[in-house]
C-alpha cells in the first residue's frame, strides 16, 4: 500500500496548488490525476484553451476590421483551424509540463489513475491498465476533482450535432451556423470566437440579459458591443427542445410563451457545470452531498462529512473559478496545518473574456441597492482615455460604486480593453478597504488604461449620494 501524510484527488488547479503548499509546509503528497495530464478543466478544456482561441481570433478580426483605422492595409486574411488548435495543443502541452516538472522537483508523488475514496484514511486507485492499488493518507485526504459540463436530461451530448463547451474548444472547421443555448461566460467567450472566424452565431438565454451576474449596465453594453459584431442575441429565450435531422439541429425556443424554430449545424449547450462527486465513491464511504452527483458539504474548514476528508473547488459551494479553487487550496492546507485562514469570497474578480473584455469585484449596484445602502457611482467611459484613444480601444466604461458615508469602494464593474488586468488593482483596493480618496492620491502612470479606474474613484467621490430606498 502506498502512502503519503495528505492524498489529493485531482490535478487541476485546486488539487495542484493543494499539493505545492502541502509540500511547503513539511507534508509528504500524493496526488492522483485520473486523465494523462495535468492542470486540470481550466488548462486542458477551459480557461487556457479558450483564451487561446480567443486571442487567435481576435487577431484574425483585428487583422480583417480593425487595422485600417491604424492606416494598415491587410488583403486575403485567412484562417487555418488546424493551425490555430495545433497552436492551442502546444500551449497546453506546455503548461501541464511546467505543473508537472514543477511538482517533480518539489517531490510530490504523482500517481496516475482514477481514484475511489474507501474511507477517511483510505483510496482505491485504478491505473489507466486496469490495474488497482490502494494509498493510505496519514493526515488527509483533499478531493479536487473539478467539474464537468451540465448537460439536459432530455438533450443528451452526442459529440457532433449537440456539443459541450469541451467538443466547441476542438471543432475542426468552422460552423456555418452556431447556436449556443446559455448566455454565460462559456457561451459568450466561445460564441466571439466563432463569430470572429466566420460563424453566424445565435446565443440563447434564458434571463433578460446576457452575462446576468454582471453589473447589469455593463451586461447592457456589453450586449451592445457583441451584437455591432454580429453576435445574434435571444434574451428571455429558454430551450423548449431540439433534434437532430438530416445533419442540422432543428431547436425549438420558446419567447414570450411563442415558440420558434430555429436552425443550426450545431448546438453548444453551455448551460453550466456540475461538480464531479458522482464517480468517486464518496457518498457510499460517508461523504454527505448536496444531492446524490451534486456539490460536496463541507464546513468553514472544507471539511467535509467525514473527518479527515477535505474538500475545494468546483466541487463545492460557490462559483467555477479556478481562482477560487486555488484560493481554497492554500487555505485548506493551512487548516490541515493547524493555522487560520479566511477567504474573502466578497473580493473574488469574474471576467468574461470578450471584445471587449469585461470584469467586475464587489458589489454591483443592483446588490448595493438591495441591501438598502447609501452610495455613490461614477462611470468614466474609455473614450475619455489618452491611452484608449491611441490604441483605438475606446469601447468601453468603468463603474465605481462606493459607500456614501465612508466612500469604501464596494464594487468596480469594467468592460473595456485590458478589463481582465485592471480588475486586479480594483481587487487589492476592495480587499484592503480603500476610500475612492485612497485610489486616486496614488500616482497612476500616463497614459494607461489603468488611469480610468482611478479617474472613476475620484468621480465617484464626488458624486451625489444616492439612497437605496
Ligand atoms: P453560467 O452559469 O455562467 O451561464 C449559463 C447561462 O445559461 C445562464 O445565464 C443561464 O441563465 C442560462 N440558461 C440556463 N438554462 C437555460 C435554458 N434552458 N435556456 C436558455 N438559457 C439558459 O454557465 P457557463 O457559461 O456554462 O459556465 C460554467 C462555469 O464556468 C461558470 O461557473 C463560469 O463562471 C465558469 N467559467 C468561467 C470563465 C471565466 O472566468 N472567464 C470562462 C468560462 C467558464
Amino acid at each position: 500500500m502506498g502512502k503519503a501524510d495528505i492524498l489529493i484527488i485531482g490535478g487541476g488547479p485546486g488539487g495542484y496548488t493543494a499539493a505545492l503548499a502541502a509540500v511547503k509546509v513539511g507534508y509528504s503528497v500524493c496526488l492522483i490525476e485520473k486523465t494523462a495530464h495535468l492542470g486540470g478543466t481550466c488548462l486542458n478544456n477551459g480557461c487556457i484553451p479558450s483564451k487561446v482561441l480567443l486571442d487567435s481570433s481576435e487577431h484574425f478580426a483585428q487583422a480583417k476590421n480593425k487595422m485600417q483605422i491604424h492606416g494598415i492595409s491587410v488583403k486575403d486574411v485567412t484562417i487555418d483551424i488546424a493551425m490555430l488548435m495545433a497552436r492551442k495543443k502546444t500551449v497546453i502541452s506546455t503548461l501541464s509540463a511546467n505543473i508537472s516538472n514543477l511538482l517533480k522537483r518539489q517531490k510530490v508523488e504523482v500517481v496516475a489513475g482514477s481514484a475511489q475514496l474507501v474511507s477517511s484514511k483510505e483510496v482505491m486507485v485504478t491505473t489507466p491498465e486496469k490495474t488497482t492499488a490502494f494509498y493510505r493518507a496519514e493526515k488527509a485526504i483533499i478531493l479536487a476533482a473539478g467539474s464537468i459540463p451540465l448537460e439536459f436530461s432530455f438533450l443528451p451530448f452526442d459529440g457532433t450535432h449537440i456539443v459541450s463547451s469541451d467538443t466547441a474548444l476542438s471543432f475542426t472547421e468552422v460552423p456555418n451556423r452556431l447556436g449556443i443555448i446559455g448566455g454565460g461566460a462559456i457561451g459568450l467567450e466561445l460564441g466571439s470566437v466563432w463569430q470572429r472566424l466566420g460563424a453566424q452565431v445565435t446565443i440563447i438565454e434564458a434571463l433578460d440579459n446576457i452575462a446576468p451576474t454582471m453589473d447589469a449596465q455593463i451586461g447592457r453594453a456589453l450586449n451592445r458591443y457583441l451584437k455591432g459584431q454580429g453576435l445574434e442575441l435571444k434574451v428571455k429565450t429558454r430551450l423548449v427542445s431540439a433534434r437532430v435531422e438530416k445533419e442540422e439541429v432543428l431547436t425549438v425556443v420558446s419567447i414570450n410563451d411563442q415558440e420558434e424554430t430555429l436552425v443550426f449545424d450545431k448546438l453548444l449547450v453551455a448551460v453550466g457545470r456540475r461538480p464531479a462527486s458522482k464517480i468517486m465513491g464518496l457518498e457510499e464511504a460517508g461523504v454527505k452531498l448536496s444531492e446524490p452527483g451534486e456539490k460536496v458539504i463541507v464546513d468553514e474548514c472544507f471539511q467535509t462529512s467525514l473527518p479527515g476528508v477535505y474538500a475545494v473547488g468546483d466541487l463545492i459551494d460557490g462559483p467555477m473559478l479556478a481562482h477560487k479553487a486555488s484560493a481554497e487550496a492554500s487555505a485548506v492546507v493551512d487548516v490541515i496545518s493547524g493555522k487560520k485562514s479566511e477567504i474573502r469570497y466578497d473580493v473574488l474578480p469574474g471576467v468574461i473574456y470578450t471584445w471587449p473584455e469585461v470584469a467586475g469585484i464587489g458589489l454591483t449596484e443592483e446588490q448595493v441597492k438591495e441591501q438598502g445602502r447609501s452610495y455613490q457611482v461614477a462611470v468614466i467611459p474609455f473614450a475619455g482615455s489618452g491611452r484608449a484613444q491611441a490604441a483605438g480601444e475606446t469601447d468601453g466604461q468603468v463603474k465605481v460604486i462606493c459607500d456614501g458615508f465612508n466612500q469604501k469602494i464596494l464594487g468596480v464593474h469594467i468592460i473595456g480593453s485590458r478589463a481582465a488586468d485592471i480588475i486586479d488593482a480594483a481587487s487589492i483596493a476592495i480587499t484592503k478597504e480603500m476610500t475612492t480618496h485612497e485610489v486616486y492620491s496614488i500616482i497612476c502612470a500616463h497614459p494607461s488604461f489603468s488611469e480610468i479606474w482611478h479617474e472613476a474613484c475620484f468621480a465617484a467621490s464626488v458624486s451625489p449620494i444616492k439612497k437605496s430606498n
